[in-house]
């Protein structure tokens, strides 16, 4: 089952903050309710994200596809700035944008544009299915037998259109027989981990634990984890991650345990054009923290923070899996960039 799938009638969705006990799909049949589905994360993480976004501008375009080439592109402009805003860490967003916006530019009819830009939204669907798959066919080499794996957050095909990234790596390496066991850490305060990571995992038949976030020093100093795998919403030049808030704390564990520490994601995740100052850490509502399942746990007037990403610098980072291949440091993704798009 596609996690996000193009149909004649409107775009489908899986509804993410329902799982796992209800699986329920969305049928979003304006770019408005795809920008919504975003800002709510009812379709999050990174690469599903970017795919929402084309897709929510292929609906834009199909809605005006009548109206004379002016309006079209009026049209597409809204939504491309409607879309823009909703979450601002992501790479994949913005790439996926700057995609849509070129293949409308080429096209100099309004049946044209409409074409080209629900090609492009599909184009950008199939090319994540197939990056997840080369990501797990490179990832899954650096897995060894009997590997105790950490991940955290939820990069898996939730995450994606269907096989995921860091997750995909570890399904890669249990479907080449590899035996493995993961630890899941349940990430707070969306609880990616618990919801999403342990649904996905449980599905697929691969052993594994969840455990709170703040287990995973304990854990390591115990022995019991080889390896951490995570995914990203950005790396810039040099390999700083940006990923789910705790991200950056697994990576210092790892490196004083002397755990080597992967991160896998798309080159569609590669931004060469910031600096890592310049990128915007998404700050969430502060009743994410305060409310867990409508019910207040900090006493009344207490205020939280909420930022939803953190930056790993690539010191710590000790190869980022890509579906060009594995790339470890010094980060220089410039031949890889210029390989692919
Ligand atoms: O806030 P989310 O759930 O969208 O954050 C998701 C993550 O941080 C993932 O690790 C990242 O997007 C990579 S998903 C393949």
């Amino acid at each position: 089952m596609k996690t996000i799938e193009w149909k004649e009638d409107g775009v489908y969705i899986i509804d993410q903050t329902k799982l796992p006990h209800q699986l329920t799909i969305i049928k979003c049949e304006d770019y408005e309710r795809i920008a919504i589905a975003i800002e709510r994360m009812e379709i999050r993480g990174a690469p599903a994200i970017g795919v929402a976004a084309a897709m929510g501008i292929a609906l834009a375009a199909k809605k005006v596809a009548s109206g004379s080439l002016e309006e079209i592109r009026i049209e597409l402009n809204k939504a491309w700035h409607r879309i823009l805003r909703t979450r601002p860490t992501a790479r994949n967003l913005f790439w996926a944008l700057e995609r849509m916006r070129a293949a409308w530019s080429s096209a100099d009819s309004p049946s044209e544009i409409v074409k080209n830009v629900i090609e492009e939204a599909i184009k950008i669907s199939e090319e994540d299915v197939a990056a997840c798959r080369a990501i797990g066919k490179f990832g899954a080499e650096l897995i060894s037998d009997g590997d105790r794996i950490l991940t955290h957050c939820n990069a898996g095909g939730l995450a994606c259109v269907e096989y995921g990234t860091a997750l995909g790596v570890i399904r890669a390496a249990h479907e080449s027989g590899k035996k493995i066991f993961v630890y899941a850490s349940e990430t707070r305060p969306m609880l990616q981990g618990a919801r999403l990571t342990a649904f996905e995992l449980k599905i697929e038949g691969i052993p594994f634990k969840l455990i709170t976030d703040n287990m995973a020093g304990h854990l390591m100093q115990k022995g019991l984890i080889d390896k951490v795998i995570v995914g990203a919403d950005r790396i810039t030049r040099y390999g700083y991650v940006f990923n789910k808030i705790g991200t950056y704390s697994l990576a210092i564990l790892a490196r004083a345990h002397d755990l080597p520490f992967y991160v896998a994601a798309p080159i569609s995740t590669i931004d060469l054009n910031v600096t890592p100052d310049n990128v915007i850490i998404e700050e969430r509502d502060q009743n994410e923290v305060l409310y867990i399942n409508n019910t207040r746990i900090a006493p009344e007037g207490v205020e939280a923070l909420n930022p939803a990403f953190d930056m790993t610098p690539g010191g710590l980072v000790d190869a980022i899996i890509t579906d060009k291949g594995v790339v470890r440091p010094p980060y220089d993704f410039s031949l890889l960039l210029r390989q692919g798009h």
